[in-house]
């Protein structure tokens, strides 16, 4: 896995109520050292901040992230969420253009973009998530539809600002379906994704870039998609919302660096 760090999230979307979130923060914290892994989860906007002081108080390395923002400071934008809010809040970072942002809102590729931006010029690290849609994979779109998100959720990021960027390749047939992409299907796109980056920047930046899988990512399946050269981590959905599954995952990354 090169010199990369692996990275595993745990997005939590609109699940759990303050009790089980913080039940979850408080088995997570006692289950998972974080040695060699970086680990954050994505609570839901309530929940940041209580979820946020159980890992403090439990001197967690577990970071708390936001599953989306607002790009805008301030303001007449009734139901969002700004980045100094989330700052506020103890969270610097983000999850950016999820599928169920893209898929489920309507969110286009210049409204990421502009998120892409306001969350790193305010110092945010971001996660954007990227991926194909079933009939796209089946018409052998995959990486036509890759590059277009990365170079259009990208525009205008600079090489040096790419230090906070992770991608998340997130093929929508995979997520909290069941259904994985192979070890080899999966290091193909990420592969791909990390030749665009390339293209894009540079070698040098396009290699340091961490490129997570997400799509139904468990205990049974993590070890050997995470065992692939370009796959540095996971974002996890399902699995995340329970200590045993998301604390083996982060072990799973922990062992193939090992
Ligand atoms: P599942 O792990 O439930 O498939 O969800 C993946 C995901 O969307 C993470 O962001």
């Amino acid at each position: 896995m090169a010199s990369r760090t692996p990275t595993i999230g745990g997005n939590w979307k609109m699940n759990l109520h303050l009790q089980d979130a913080l039940d979850l923060a408080t088995g997570l914290a006692d289950a998972v050292t974080g040695a060699g892994v970086q680990v954050t989860v994505f609570p839901a906007f309530p929940y940041l901040m209580p979820v946020a002081s159980v890992f403090a108080n439990k001197h967690s390395p577990i970071r708390v992230g936001a599953q989306d923002c607002y790009h805008q400071p301030n303001g007449a934008f009734t139901g969002e969420v700004s980045l100094s809010m989330l700052q506020d809040v103890g969270c610097s970072v983000v999850l950016i253009g999820h599928s169920e942002r893209r898929h489920v809102v309507g969110e286009a590729d210049a409204l990421i973009n502009q998120k892409v931006h306001a969350a790193l010029d305010a110092g945010f690290e971001v996660v954007l998530a990227i991926g194909e849609l079933l009939e796209q994979r089946e018409q052998g779109m995959t990486d036509f539809v890759n590059y277009g998100q990365v170079c259009l959720g990208l525009a205008g990021v600079s090489a040096e600002q790419m230090a906070r960027v992770t991608i998340a390749y997130e093929p929508v047939w995979a997520i909290g379906t069941g259904k994985t992409a192979t070890p080899e299907d999966a290091q193909q796109a990420h592969a791909a994704i990390r030749g665009c980056l390339k293209g894009i920047y540079n070698d040098e930046t396009a290699q340091a870039v961490r490129i997570q899988y997400g799509g139904s990512m468990k205990p049974g399946n993590a070890g050997d998609l995470l065992a692939q050269p370009d796959i540095d981590g996971g974002l996890i959905g399902g699995a995340s919302l329970k200590v045993e599954d998301f604390a083996a995952i982060i072990d799973a990354a922990a062992g193939v660096t090992a």
